[in-house]
């Protein structure tokens, strides 16, 4: 079988293909059942602090005198609590210690992103992504 192995920054991955930052990596559960399925990697959904949701998560777009070319899609961030996602990623990490698993990471204060960035790479996280891109809705 052909070697997909990949080294991204120092980041190992047995293939390439990683999911991204969404509803599937909400949680140890789906991460570890997506790695048992094949996938290399994963970028957790994004963990922060506070926890906030919204009702309704989708908007119908429309355009001139159509209804509903498409959705707005306002989802969040996880809506699980920050300390049961990090000891998942542990979990993760003890059973696939060769994948690759980054957090997602979205705060509000310079003390926040301190601290969330020390509990990332103590939870295991093997990168960051820093989300400035989703606090719509907030
Ligand atoms: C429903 C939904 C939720 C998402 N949640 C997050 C998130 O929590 N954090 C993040 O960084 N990106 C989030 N994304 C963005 C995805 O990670 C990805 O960048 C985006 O879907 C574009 O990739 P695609 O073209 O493969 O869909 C979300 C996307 C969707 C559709």
């Amino acid at each position: 079988m052909a070697n997909l192995q990949t080294n991204l920054a120092g980041i190992k991955s047995p293939n390439p293909f990683w999911l991204a930052s969404a509803p599937p990596t909400n949680s140890g559960y789906q991460i570890m059942k997506a790695f048992d399925a094949g996938w290399g990697g994963a970028v957790w959904k994004t963990l922060g602090v506070p926890v906030v949701n919204i009702s309704s998560r989708y908007g119908a777009l429309n355009y001139r005198d159509n209804r509903m070319v498409g959705f707005n899609n306002i989802e969040l961030i996880t809506d699980r609590p920050l300390a049961d996602n990090l000891r998942e990623i542990e979990e993760v990490k003890k059973r696939f210690p060769d994948h690759a698993v980054i957090a997602s990471l979205m705060v509000e204060t310079r003390e926040q992103w301190h601290q969330i960035v020390k509990d990332a790479e103590n939870a295991g996280a093997d990168g960051l992504e820093l989300n400035f891109g989703c606090p719509h809705g907030m």
